[in-house]
């Protein structure tokens, strides 16, 4: 089959990594795409977020799938602009796209859904805004109701602090603080039938020990050994089944990539956050493990067919990724340094661009994400580590203690 892949991040690149592995991918085209995709996929230029050019491009290179990546789009309508013209896309409609577009709809969604989540206020006015923190109490943790590409999140224990977010944002919903180490779980389906990959943890904050703001995530592993073995069935049970069932209900049913973020709190997984397309970083380590042809599965989910769809297969072992990030992300990063060192296997592509003369450049805040397999955890880490050593980008940082915590058994449930 023919596909095109939108998007032009870590994930993408991991994605397109998974695409070319398949054998029954006979073409793929990637637009925008990045130096990394372009090892694998034919670049095309388009602007991913405009729903009549990419369902244009669609036709152009006579895709049968199409695979929308990053979540701007999808919000957009291109999944829908796609399908119009009768090709298959994996990626929600712009309606069901909401469950990640406005954080007060997911929250709506889910309490019309019994799901498991924080008490939250949708809020619009400082009044509100004083009167849900009031209640709520510390640590206060205010979320942008829009698309903030992973930066909309202020979890502080300073109310100034949690004030002037809500403020700077306009709309917000402001939650009760989840207490529990976070799962990412995502699942794929076609509305009706739903697949969970495996489940991997992402490093959201910017430095060491969880210090610093939150960022896109600056590393992921999987798999998670100390999770409780009933965590899938269970989340997939209390979350994704009645969320799904939901969005038939209202008509909008919800195909694609559904997102879990979780916090296993000590009443049980609680839902912190749907995203509606895969994570990234976590998706290098799920995708660096999943054995099963990646084409297929996501063909099958766009067509409505997943429930002939056989089980998922996986690698034994573990992966772990890396970021490396620009000089100064996630304020605002250096670009345009040159990266020498990352055209190697498990070196992804997120924000890199070619200069006229060849040289690979910085062109983005997250740069890279190093991603290499093991044995186990430990292994894994180590192999990550030594690729992220032989990269040399002025200025870069990532953080030292991805998976960390796991090898050392320090995680507590
Ligand atoms: P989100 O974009 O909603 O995933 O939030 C980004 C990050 O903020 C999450 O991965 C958590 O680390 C943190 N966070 C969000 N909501 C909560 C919550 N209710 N309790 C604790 N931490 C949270
Ligand atoms: N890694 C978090 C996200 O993709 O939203």
């Amino acid at each position: 089959m023919r596909v095109l892949l939108i998007g032009s991040g870590g994930r993408e690149h991991a994605i397109a990594l998974g695409l070319a592995a398949d054998p029954s991918v006979d073409f793929l085209a990637a637009a925008p795409g990045n130096p990394g995709i372009a090892r694998v996929a034919e670049l095309h230029e388009v602007t991913a977020t405009d729903p009549a050019a990419v369902a244009a491009l669609a036709v152009e290179v006579a895709a049968d799938l199409a695979i929308v990546g990053p979540e701007a789009p999808l919000v957009a309508g291109v999944a829908d602009a796609v399908r119009a013209k009768g090709i298959a896309c994996f990626g929600p409609s712009a309606a069901a796209a909401r469950l990640e577009g406005s954080k007060a709809f997911a929250k709506d969604v889910m309490a019309a859904a019994g799901v498991p989540t924080a008490l939250s206020y949708a809020c619009t006015d400082e009044a509100a805004v004083r009167r849900a923190l009031d209640d709520l109490g510390t640590p206060y943790v205010v979320k942008n109701d829009g698309l903030a590409a992973g930066k909309g999140v202020v979890v502080t224990d300073d109310r100034a602090t949690a004030e002037k977010h809500a403020a700077d944002c306009g709309k917000v919903v402001i939650e009760q603080y989840l207490p529990g180490p976070e799962v990412s779980l995502f699942v794929v389906t076609d509305g009706t039938t739903a697949r969970p990959l495996m489940p991997a943890q992402d490093f959201k904050r910017l430095a060491d020990g969880d210090a610093g703001p939150n960022t896109g995530g600056m590393g992921a592993y999987a798999p998670l050994d100390w999770a409780p073995d009933d965590l899938v069935p269970q989340v997939m049970r209390e979350v994704v089944e009645p969320t799904l069932a939901e969005m038939r209900k209202r008509e909008t049913p919800f195909a694609g990539l559904l997102y879990v973020g979780l916090a296993l709190t000590p009443d049980g997984p609680k839902v912190i956050e749907f995203n509606a397309r895969f994570g990234d970083p976590e998706t290098q380590v799920v995708l660096a493990l999943l054995d099963t042809p990646l084409g297929g599965l996501l063909k099958a989910a766009a067509t409505g067919t997943l429930a002939a769809h056989p089980p998922l297969r996986w690698q034994e072992g573990a992966a772990v990724t890396v970021v490396v990030a620009s000089k100064d992300y996630p304020g605002t990063p250096r670009t345009g340094d040159v990266i020498e060192g990352a055209e190697r296997p498990g070196i992804i592509h997120a924000g890199t661009a070619r200069r006229a003369d060849g040289a690979l450049i910085s062109a983005g805040g997250r740069v890279l994400s190093v991603t290499a397999t093991g044995a186990d955890l430990a292994e894994a880490r180590e192999a990550a580590y030594a690729l992220v050593d032989g990269v040399r980008l002025d200025g870069a940082h990532y953080r030292t203690d991805i998976a960390l915590g796991a090898v050392e058994d320090r995680i507590k449930l």
